[in-house]
């Protein structure tokens, strides 16, 4: 009985999240891969829920799947074009089958933090990003933070040569394939969701990631280290869909946009802190950090900044340019 009670329990509170949308609102699903706490992007979408649920109740109702429980960023984009869902946040590296431009936040070492790449996101060239995808379907609102890459392998990563011959997971972008080469290992593009397992089985050697996300998938349980090595970054655009944004009535899609560009605002400035509570976090848990020294820093630059000499076509050398007197 007691069973079936939990079993009954369980289907209505998960009836009750579909079933919290009423006749008439504007039902918005929001897919995502990563975990909700400790991580900048699970925290913003959730409280993008919390608000558009509250301040638009009656008019517009947020259902959000994180943990890629509804579809991995391989399949979201295509589902948003298809109206399966309304609203996704993939990091940036997932856009490049649309525009090449936006491989510049994948070049390592181009930015020096997170606030670089706010500033760079924030000039007029960045800002056009967003709507640089419209031919193809899909409208960006706002960039989201997450923070700095890092580098994990079951081995100790001190030099660069020590990723000589490792096969590491990289999201599935033309830079992170060049960059993880650039070092000597084999990159192998792999979903999110697969790589704790794929690490865990010895597929592959190593991954790069922000602390949040090795934090919140727990890799440090799998790989002997992670070297903080802040080498590239991960971010994020939230993305609809032209047509479905277009179609929205005005009052909807206005209150639907200042909600998004306040909960922006808000969580963009915690991103690196959130990051850090992970990092200490994984420390507690008996994951190792590396740090590297000045000279061992300089190689690892060294090593992967000439891949930018392949990609300078795609992203514009005026846009390098102006990334990096950002980081001056
Ligand atoms: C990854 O695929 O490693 C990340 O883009 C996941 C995420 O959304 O942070």
């Amino acid at each position: 009985f007691t069973a079936a009670l939990t079993a009954l329990t369980l289907s209505v509170s998960a009836s009750a999240v579909a079933a919290a949308c009423d006749d008439g609102e504007v039902v918005i699903k929001f897919s995502h891969v990563t975990n909700t706490d400790r991580h900048p992007k699970g925290i913003a979408a959730s409280m993008l829920q919390d608000r558009v649920n509250t301040e638009m109740n009656g008019k517009a109702c947020m259902e959000v799947f994180p943990n890629s429980t509804l579809y991995n960023d391989d399949q979201v984009l295509e589902a948003l074009l298809q109206g399966d869902v309304q609203m996704a946040a993939p990091s940036l590296s997932k856009f490049e089958q649309f525009t090449k431009q936006f491989r510049i936040f994948d070049l390592p070492f181009m930015f020096k933090n997170i606030d670089a790449v706010d500033a760079f996101q924030n000039s007029d060239t960045g800002q056009a990003m967003k709507e640089s995808m419209t031919r193809r379907g899909l409208l960006g609102l706002a960039f989201w933070h997450n923070g700095m890459k890092q580098m994990s392998a079951n081995v100790p990563l001190n030099s660069p040569s020590d990723a000589d011959g490792l096969k590491f997971r990289v999201q599935n972008s033309d830079v992170l394939k060049a960059q993880m080469a650039a070092l000597g290992g084999s990159p192998q593009p792999m979903a999110f969701s697969e790589v704790y397992g794929a690490l865990q089985t010895g597929v592959v050697d190593g991954q790069e990631n922000t602390w949040s996300n090795i934090y919140g998938q727990k890799f440090f349980e799998v790989q002997d280290g992670i070297t903080e090595t802040n080498h590239g970054i991960i971010d994020y655009m939230v993305v609809v869909g032209v047509d479905w944004w277009d179609a929205l009535d005005a009052d909807v899609r206005d209150q639907l946009a200042s909600i998004v560009t306040e909960v922006t605002t808000i969580r963009n400035a915690e991103s690196t802190a959130v990051n850090n509570e992970a990092k200490a976090a994984i420390v507690e848990a008996g994951g190792v950090v590396r740090q590297l020294d000045e000279a061992q820093r300089a190689e690892w630059v060294a090593t992967m900044k000439p891949v930018w000499e392949q990609f300078k076509d795609d992203v514009g050398q005026e846009n390098i340019d102006a990334a990096q007197a950002i980081n001056a």
